[in-house]
């Protein structure tokens, strides 16, 4: 059955990429998480789309810049003014503690196709294995370099390019580059590729699915998730589609 992962958490309605989206996701039924994750001066792996923290905080500048401290005191949620309490930029770590209270996959985005982000790769299994979420997690990049790399570390830990493009044959490149699935964005129309990666024995978990035409197909043909901003619509077209 199709799976439905949170885009940056519950994004369609919070304040993306923070712990009050992933636990509203967990709350409308999603099956999985996907964030982004970028890394602090003092090698931080904190969740959050951008290099810079200006659109989605009230603070200003790059992340590679600032230490974790610096970071914490901007709101991630400043945009959203009905919110009481400022909504922090989180770590991964924090939302790794509150994975250990539910059984939500997560799909780790590693941002680092603009900066390399030295050791990123490394932080992120060591907070893995020490959480030993090895089994809930996917690694996906579109930097398939770094893919490879997280791939030769720890090989145990699933990895799933993102394609923005269509590639041809992409089941032949993930295998190429030690991935059980890939990631791509979604285009009507590309569902014959879709089932041909399925029936190869890839997983496809195609983004950002918000339509509902376009979730129905995906449903129909069996694909193994959707990534999508608004998990309590996909989780009630799931329910009326069965
Ligand atoms: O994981 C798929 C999707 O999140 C990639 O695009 O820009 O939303 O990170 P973006
Ligand atoms: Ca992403």
């Amino acid at each position: 059955m199709t799976q439905i992962f949170a885009h940056r958490g519950y994004s369609a309605l919070y304040p993306e990429n923070t712990m009050l989206a992933f636990k509203e996701a967990e709350k409308a039924g999603a099956d999985g998480l996907e964030l982004d994750v970028q890394m602090t001066i003092d090698g931080e792996i904190v969740v959050i789309h951008d290099e810079k923290i200006d659109r989605t905080t009230n603070g200003t500048g790059l992340i590679k810049n600032l230490s974790l401290k610096e970071l914490r005191q901007y709101n991630a949620g400043y945009k959203f003014k009905n919110l009481p309490e400022k909504t922090p930029i989180p770590t991964l770590e924090e939302v790794f503690k509150w994975m250990q209270t539910n059984q939500i996959v997560c799909n780790i985005e590693l941002k680092n196709g603009v900066y390399r982000y030295e050791g990123m790769e490394e932080k992120v299994i060591a907070l893995i294995e020490k959480y030993q979420l090895a089994k809930r997690i996917i690694v996906s990049s579109f930097n398939h370099y770094s893919l490879v790399h997280f791939y030769r570390l720890a090989p145990h830990i699933e990895t799933a390019p993102l394609l923005s493009e269509s590639i041809y044959m992409p089941w032949i490149y993930a295998k190429a580059i030690g991935a059980k699935g890939i990631h791509p964005k979604y285009y009507r129309g590309m569902e014959d590729i879709y089932a041909q990666s399925l029936a190869n024995g890839f997983a496809v978990r195609p983004y950002t699915v918000n339509k509902e035409a376009a979730i129905k197909r995906l449903f129909a043909m069996n694909c193994t998730a959707i990534i999508t901003d608004d998990p309590k619509a996909a989780v009630k077209i799931k329910q009326m589609a069965q």
